[in-house]
Order: C-alpha cells, then structure tokens, then sequence
C-alpha cells in the first residue's frame, strides 16, 4: 500500500484485494454489541469537507471512531479565501496540530493530490471525493458489495471480481463515482460498459478501459450489477438533455427494466438518490437495489483503509 489514498487508479489488484478482505474483518466487529477497536487509539484524523456531502463524511466519522481514532470535523464550505490560499493555510494549521491523517473532499479535482504532495503536511491523505476527478473509498465499498453479492462474504476472500459483468448508467461526465469504478473495476478484472446520453460522456472517454453503449435495454440481459448514477445538476452550467421524461425513458431503471436482468444481478447507486429520475421507487425499494448494503460497507472500507494506512 502507497502512503495516501488519491486515486482508484493507484491501486494494484493485490492492494485491493487486501483492502477488501480487511474490510471484510471489519464487518465482523460490525456485528458484534461492541463495534469498537483500540487500533487507532491516540491517533487524529482530520475530516475536511470543502463539498457537501452526508453519508461519506457520516461514514468517514464513523469508521474513525470505531477505531477508536480522535476525531476532529472541519467543514470549510462558505470559505472566502481563495481555495488555493485556503489548502495552504488550513494545512498548515493542521500540520501544526499533529495530525495523523487528513480525509478531503473538494470541489477542485486534484486538491488532495496536492495536498499530499505539496510538503504542506506529513499526514496520510484520503481522498473522500474531487471534483469530477476520484472517489476511490466509494469504488472500494462498491466492489466489497459487489464481491458480497455475487460471490459471498467468505467465499469471496482472496478472490477479485474476474470476469463479472458491470453497467454503470447515467451521468458519467460528471461522476468520480463512474471514474473510479471503472479504474478499479478493470484492475479487478471486472468487465465494465458505460450506458449514458452522449453529452454525458467525457471526452476521451475511448481511452478508458470498458466499452461505451448507448442501449440500456440490450445492456441489461448481460449484466450482473447495474449502477445507477444521480444526474449532478449542480456541476451542469447548460443542458445537456431535452428533458427529465426523456432521460428516465431512455436511461432510467423500472421495474419493467429491471426484469430484464438475470435472477441474480443487484442493482446499486452511490446515494444521494433521485426518485424518480434514474430510479423508480419501486427498484429503488427492492431487494435486488443494495443502496442501504452500499452505506453499511462504506463504514467497514474506511475502517480497512485508515487501518492499513495509519495501524
Ligand atoms: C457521490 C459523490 O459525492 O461523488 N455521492 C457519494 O459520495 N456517495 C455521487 C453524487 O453526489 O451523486
């Protein structure tokens, strides 16, 4: 393992698989009435939120504390300074704290690389989210569910997720989420398509390691997870579809949609979900869509994550 955790990208097959089978650990302590480790006792972990955001900081704060880590929560929205200036300067002043490791999301792809490589700071970085850029612990807890789902908790162990078939659908432009799915995906041996409206796909998207498709209805039959991707309005600055009824039509799951999956594919979505729009209730409810599954795991990734980089 690398000393900080930026990008999907940086993961070897083996890092990963280790990352998994300790989160797989962690889910045990999960089950028991005390959840708590002594692990990280005496050690402080930062969380910096510069981005909104509720279940990953949720899940970051939780996993710290079940390892017993000091937890000290920094949400930096509404800043002023220029966000430059303002990484320097809040980096700085934890590095003066002492402290161990530093959880980051920012609106700006390639905050955290920065700052684990400005000599700002000695702590490990993690990255929660950048810009359109990365979410690594997000890819990680979707291929633990993953891994769970289509091979078993202790079936799994050791093992990658070798020839599984997986659709990513949506709003991939904008989506770290589809970005760091497909680099870990791929390093998994997972087969990966991406089903979006063409304005949604990312220029040099041909250079990415899945195949592009633009037919939802013919992906399905040959998938054994879907994921559903939330349309991110809030990084849109035009239109890049005629209207919502038209998106649902083409790329939105329902049940009539659903059933053209195999018996054994699940459904997921990284959360915020939008009802409605890339999902209907009545998949969003079922036992095939993992959602609430996705949010437990996340807590046991970030455990395995903290633990091997700070333990
Ligand atoms: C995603 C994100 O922030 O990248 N959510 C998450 O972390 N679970 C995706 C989104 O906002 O749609």
């Amino acid at each position: 393992m690398q000393r900080h955790l930026i990008s999907a990208a940086d993961l070897t097959r083996d890092d990963a698989v280790l990352i998994l089978d300790t989160a797989e650990e962690m889910a045990r302590v999960a089950d028991r009435p005390i959840k708590k480790l002594p692990t990280l006792r005496g050690r402080t972990i930062v969380n910096l939120f510069f981005e909104d955001s509720t279940r990953t900081r949720i899940s970051f704060e939780a996993a710290e504390k079940r390892l017993s880590a000091d937890v000290i929560n920094f949400s930096a929205k509404g800043s002023s300074v220029s966000k430059g200036e303002s990484l320097k300067d809040t980096a700085q002043t934890l590095e003066a704290m002492g402290v161990d490791a530093v959880v980051i999301r920012h609106g700006a792809s390639g905050a955290p690389y920065r700052l684990a490589n400005s000599g700002w700071i000695d702590a490990a970085v993690v990255n929660a989210g950048d810009g359109t850029h990365q979410h690594p612990t997000q890819a990680l807890l979707d291929a633990f569910t993953m891994r769970r789902r289509l091979i078993g908790p202790d079936a799994g162990l050791g093992q990658d997720l070798e020839g599984k078939r997986i659709t990513i659908v949506g709003d991939v432009l904008h989506s770290r989420v589809a970005r760091s799915n497909v680099d870990l995906l791929h390093t998994l041996g997972a087969e990966v398509t991406l089903v979006a409206p063409p304005t949604l796909l990312p220029v040099g998207i041909e250079t990415w390691p899945c195949e592009v498709s633009y037919d939802l209805d013919s992906t399905l039959p040959k998938s054994d997870a879907v994921m559903m991707l939330r349309v991110q309005r809030e990084r849109m600055n035009a239109a890049f579809f005629p209207t919502e009824r038209e998106y649902s039509r083409r790329y939105g799951l329902d049940g009539d949609r659903m059933a053209r999956m195999p018996e054994h594919a699940i459904v997921m979505h990284p959360g915020p979900m939008v009802r409605g729009m890339e999902i209907t209730a009545e998949v969003a409810d079922s036992d095939r869509c993992t959602v609430v599954e996705q949010v437990a795991n996340g807590v046991s990734i970030r455990m395995a994550v903290l633990y091997l980089l700070l333990g």
